[in-house]
This record gives C-alpha cells, structure tokens and sequence, in this order.
C-alpha cells in the first residue's frame, strides 16, 4: 500500500508524527512539495526532531528518503538541518534531493522579506523563507534548479536569460540591490558543495526500483494553504494536495492506494487569512496553551479555532483523502464542552453554507454553526486501544466520521510516537 500523508487544514496538524510513524511500513519516503516553511515535529522516547525538507522517515535506518521536483530548497537551511541531524547522529546517507527541486536564490527570501514587511493590507503573513518568488520564478521559467549548479558553461547561459530580467524588478520594483553574475556563480559554487553527497542523478532508477515496493508521501502546509484550493491568496505557493504527490515526486497517480489526511481535533492557523471558527477569546487561549500551539519554523503564536467540519469534507473532496488521522484530541481531556462547526450561516442574508464558499473576500460575513460535545474529561494520553477510549470521546469520533464520510483510523493522543491508537 501506498500512502501520501496529507496535511487537511492549514498545516500543523501533526503530519510529521503520523509519517514517521508510517514509515516503519515504507521502504521510500518522499516530500513532495514546499520547502522550509514546513516545520515538522517528530518525538520519540521524549527527545523532539525538527524537520523542515527532510523526510521525516529519515529516523529510520536502511529507508531510502527523497526529497522530490515538487519543492523548493533554500540551500543553506537544507544544510544547517541536515548537520543537526548528523550531530544527533542520525544517518543521512540514504537522504536524496532531486536534481529537478528548485533552488531558493537569496534574491527570493529577499523579496518575500520585503513584500511582508510593506505590504500591510495584502500580507499573508508569509514564513519568509523565499517560498512564494521562488515558485513564481519556476512558473515564470526563470528559476534556478539543483541540476543546473553542476553544469556551468549552460548555468552562465541561464544566467544571462535571468539575470537581466531579475535584476530590473529587483531594482524597479523593489529598490533592491541587482546581482552580478559574479556573485551568482560563486553562490552557486558554494550549493553545488552542499548538494554533492545528496543530489540523486539516478532519481529515475531508485523511482524504478521502488514501483514495487512501499512508498511514503510527505505532504507539507495543508489543503486549505493549497495554492489551487486553499484560502487564496492566503496560500502557500505550492499543491500539498494528495494530487500533488503524483506532480512533486515523478510517480503517476496510480502509485497511489490511500490519501491520510491529517487534522487536529480542533483547528490552528498561523499568518493572515479568513478562520472562520477562529476562537479570540478565553477558550481560544486555553486551546493554545494546553496544545503549545506556537510555530514550528517561526515561533509565532497560532491562532485557534473549533473543528470545522465545512471545510474538512472540503479537505476529503479536493485532497482526495480516503481515512483520516485525528491528532491532538487529548488536548481536550479537560473540556467539558466541545464544539463542532457542521455549516456556515452568512450574516447578511441567513444563508447557509454546508458546502466550502471559495470566495474568502465574503468569509467576513460568515458565522458558525456549531453542534455541542460533552467532554470526557479523563486523561486519554496512555490509553492505546480504541475500545478503551471514553464513552464520549468515541462518540465524538463516530460523529466526525459521519459528518466527513471517511473513517478516522488513526487516532493520536500524544506527541509521542507510541501515543497513537489504530482503529
Ligand atoms: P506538522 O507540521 O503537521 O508536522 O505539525 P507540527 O510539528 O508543526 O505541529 C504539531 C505539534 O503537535 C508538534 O509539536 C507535535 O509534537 C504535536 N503533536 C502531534 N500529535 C499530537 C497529539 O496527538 N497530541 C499532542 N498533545 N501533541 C501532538
Ligand atoms: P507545515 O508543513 C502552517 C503558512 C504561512 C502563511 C502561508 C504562506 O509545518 O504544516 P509561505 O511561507 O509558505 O509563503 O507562507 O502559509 N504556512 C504554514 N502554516 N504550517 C506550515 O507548514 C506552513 N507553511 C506555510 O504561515 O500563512
Ligand atoms: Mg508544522
């Protein structure tokens, strides 16, 4: 079987832990979109790894880890990440990048950095890693890749296609500093450095060899920060989509048997954007404190919100989900009352909304419609049978099934990888 781990609402939802805990099933692991905006947290045995473009697989020892076309790599992070790896003596021989994965120029962080820093009315509250004009240079067909660092005569070529063109915006349009095709090359020398023991110019072999066996697929962010499908334009600039599997990693999409898609038992969003089960108020607070709900990458405090049961089976249709994994649900051992949003009610009209209204610009017109769950207060986080989960608790997950027509089969209740319960 196999899996793509797909992130259901807007990232964060405890991907890492589900994908390392598939990978002990896995012979290949791939991330397949994005780049370090993604911030990935594994436990095990209560030491914590962050992850931000390696597979989270890569704890396991004799798995091939690949990091596919779909993403985008800012070289320096990659290298600093994988150091810390090696300084906690995880073996990373096995780590591949693809020679197709976009590169990250400083040029891109640049400009992400200052888009985000002038811009108050449309900003998205990016990671600042270069995410956005990286991907846009790819589409733009100006963009650097992995595979272009090892040959220069055809790199200097490149260069003279997109340095002239990159050089105007960066001066015209952003009063930035222009870069000499000098200091590009040399940059460019210094990635070739870092990417040499991990560039895999046999991709097409080890994705030969691996037809038959298992594969894992990393998603990063989530449907709802899809760049097709998400809350646009406050997206990320990538397709973590099960789709999107097929695209970033070189596989078609009959490889594929099942998407997982990965939510928390409430919602959480970091950066700008519409939210409508936001909570600003106590409850809010205490959903963040107990669930130490602050970013990965960047620190910041994530907003949060009741589970929103709209835009999850909008999640299940455009993320292509089959089973989903419900994560964090011991955060609310101590409520006694839980909420679930089943409909959007417009204020305006009374209109209401079962399906997801693609318009985000109209989402401040639109109110929750929740239904109420008793709580179980009782701490579930050593529980490791479903049959054994509290009466109401069960309950809640049965009604979640039913309101998302796809089964949760994966229940976690702690961030360690033994806290999980398979149904
Ligand atoms: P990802 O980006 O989707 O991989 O998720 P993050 O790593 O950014 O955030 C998820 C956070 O929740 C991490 O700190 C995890 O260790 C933690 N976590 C994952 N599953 C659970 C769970 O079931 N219960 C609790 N309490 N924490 C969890
Ligand atoms: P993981 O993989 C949560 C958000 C940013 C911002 C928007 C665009 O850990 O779930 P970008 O830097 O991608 O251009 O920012 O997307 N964002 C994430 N939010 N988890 C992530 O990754 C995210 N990656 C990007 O906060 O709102
Ligand atoms: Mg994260």
């Amino acid at each position: 079987m196999n899996k793509v781990v797909v992130g259901a609402q807007w990232g964060d939802e405890g991907k890492a832990k589900i994908t390392d805990l598939l990978a002990q099933d896995a012979d290949l692991i791939i991330r397949y979109q994005g780049g370090c905006n993604a911030g990935h947290t594994v436990v095990v045995d209560n030491k914590t790894f962050k992850f931000h473009l390696v597979p989270s697989g890569i704890l396991y020892e004799g798995k091939d880890c690949f990091i596919g076309a779909g993403t985008v790599i800012l070289p320096e992070y990659f290298e600093e990440e994988v150091q810390g790896l090696i300084n906690d003596g995880i073996d990373v021989s096995r780590l591949k990048v693809s020679p197709l994965a976009s590169i990250t120029m400083p040029y891109h962080t640049e400009v992400d950095g200052y888009t985000e820093n002038t811009s108050t009315k449309g900003k998205i509250g990016t990671t600042k890693k270069g995410i956005g004009p990286t991907y846009t240079d790819k589409y733009a067909r100006i963009g650097l890749k992995i595979q272009d660092l090892y040959s220069l005569d055809t790199l200097e070529e490149k260069l003279d296609v997109i340095l002239p063109l990159k050089n105007k915006t960066l001066e015209k349009v952003y009063g930035l500093q222009p870069y000499t095709k000098e200091k590009v090359l040399e940059l460019c020398q210094k990635y070739a450095k870092i990417f040499e023991p991990y560039v895999c110019f046999e991709w097409q072999e080890l994705l030969e060899k691996s037809r038959n066996k298992k594969v894992l697929f990393e998603g990063a962010q989530g449907v709802m920060l899809d760049i097709d499908y998400g809350t646009y334009p406050f997206v990320t600039s990538s397709n973590p989509i099960g789709g999107g599997a097929a695209t970033g990693s070189g596989f078609g999409p009959k490889m594929i048997d099942e998407v997982i898609g990965v939510a928390k038992a409430y919602v959480t969003r970091v950066g700008e954007g519409p939210f409508v089960t936001e909570l600003s108020n106590e409850i809010g607070d205490r959903i963040r404190e107990v669930g130490h709900e602050y970013g990965v990458t960047t620190g910041r405090p994530r907003r949060c919100g009741w589970f929103d049961a709209v835009t999850m089976r909008y999640a299940v249709l455009v993320g292509g989900l089959t089973t989903v994994a419900l994560t964090k649900v011991d955060v609310f051992d101590r409520f006694d009352e839980i909420k679930v949003c089943t409909a959007y009610k417009d204020n305006r009209n009374g209109k209401i909304y079962k399906s997801y209204p693609t318009d985000v610009y109209m989402h401040k017109y639109l109110e929750p419609v929740y239904e109420t769950h008793k709580g179980w207060n009782e701490d579930i986080t050593g529980i490791r049978e479903y049959s054994n989960l509290p009466e109401n608790c069960r309950k809640y997950l049965a009604r979640l099934e039913e309101l998302l027509e796809v089964p949760v089969s994966i229940v976690s209740v702690g961030p360690d990888r033994e806290q999980t319960i398979f149904k």
